[in-house]
């Protein structure tokens, strides 16, 4: 089954064609990522229209780098949610567009499903039940996935204020990196020493798995204001490493509890963060130590692209599970 995939949920116009789940024959993406840098930050409505330009010439790309014709494909798969509702919007009626014109089927896919399932892309051999976190931009889940089809994603834990990459961001904001924060505080921390101020790290003695970065992200800010308003110079790379430090504490130990609570012995990582050294490293370490076995993907398959939006659309497509084409995006899904 071959799947041409489109997704179009933040600031990267991406298409991908992948061949029964297993073979990718074609990553495209186009990352505005330059552009918002200017602004420190994704701008909505400047993402859209990037998004507009880029997508027929983004999914020609894509069947072009897979040496196949629209008449080739058998579905057409696309991110309805979550993500900025004008980005997605694009993608979605690109994407109906495509099917109605050529009488294929639909797949709609949750942007979230897609990031856990680049793991099963890039690693044919793993199989459910695992334990996956999910540490993205806008998202900071641990899920429990015990089947392929987006109804078996159980939702353990998750943030409760700022999502595990909005704080990279913001703290990168904060120091004067740039944006995104995420690998700037990551290069950064090399230099740094990742002991020398203790952050803090929040737990819930009702809800284990759940997460707070708010707290560290206040506590990076207090220290760099205490220290202006003593004259103190400040060593930003101690700080990235501290910060970073308590983040991906707080991420590994509480995705081992619940891998260690439900009696499963595999986990993944998933989303833009889990391209992280710091936490691959972290995770890696842990799984050896509780002797459990632990998938990352590639790199390019952490942050967004749409091979893991075709992944997921094929357990869709297999299981018979097309879209209406009256789908809408849906921002908060
Ligand atoms: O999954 P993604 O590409 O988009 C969303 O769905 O949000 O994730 C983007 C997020 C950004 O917050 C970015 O700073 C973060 O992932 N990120 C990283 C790293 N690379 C990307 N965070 C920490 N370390 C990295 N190396
Ligand atoms: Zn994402």
């Amino acid at each position: 089954m071959l799947i041409l995939a489109i997704e179009t949920s933040c600031d990267e116009t991406a298409a991908a064609v992948v061949e029964d789940g297993q073979r990718i024959l074609s990553n495209v993406i186009s990352s505005q990522i330059e552009i918002h840098a200017q602004y420190g930050g994704v701008v909505p409505e400047i993402a859209s229209r990037h998004h507009i330009q880029n997508i027929s010439v983004v999914v020609d790309q894509a069947l072009q780098e897979a040496g196949l014709t629209f008449d080739d494909i058998d579905a057409i798969a696309v991110t309805y949610g979550p993500g900025l509702v004008g980005a997605l919007l694009i993608g979605v009626s690109y994407a109906k567009a495509l099917a109605f014109a050529l009488g294929k089927p639909l797949v709609k896919v949750h942007h979230i499903a897609g990031h856990i399932l680049a793991n099963s892309l890039a690693y044919p051999l793993l199989k459910p039940p695992y334990i996956c976190l999910v540490a993205s931009g806008g998202h900071s889940h641990i899920v429990k996935v015990t089947g392929w089809a987006q109804s078996d994603y159980e939702v353990l834990g998750q943030t409760r204020d700022d999502a595990a990459g909005e704080a990279f961001d913001k703290i990168a904001r904060v120091l004067g990196l740039g944006y995104p924060g995420g690998p700037l505080i990551d290069a950064l921390s090399k230099t740094g020493n990742a002991q020398s101020i203790k952050f803090p790290r929040v737990t819930f003695a009702d809800q284990p798995y759940d997460f707070s970065f708010s707290g560290v992200k206040t506590s990076v800010i207090n220290y760099l204001h205490n220290a202006q308003q003593k004259g103190e110079d400040v060593n930003n790379a101690d700080i990235a490493a501290s910060f970073q430090q308590a983040v991906v504490e707080v991420l590994t130990e509480k995705t081992f509890l619940a891998a260690q609570h439900q009696n499963i012995h595999v986990v993944a990582l998933a989303g833009g963060v889990a391209a992280n050294q710091a936490l691959r490293k972290a995770m890696t370490e842990k799984a050896e130590k509780l002797g459990m076995t632990f998938y990352v993907p590639p790199m390019i398959m952490c942050t967004d692209n749409a091979a893991m939006i075709a992944e997921a659309g094929f357990y869709q497509a297999q299981s018979g599970l097309f879209s209406v084409l009256s789908l809408i995006a849906v921002p908060n899904l």
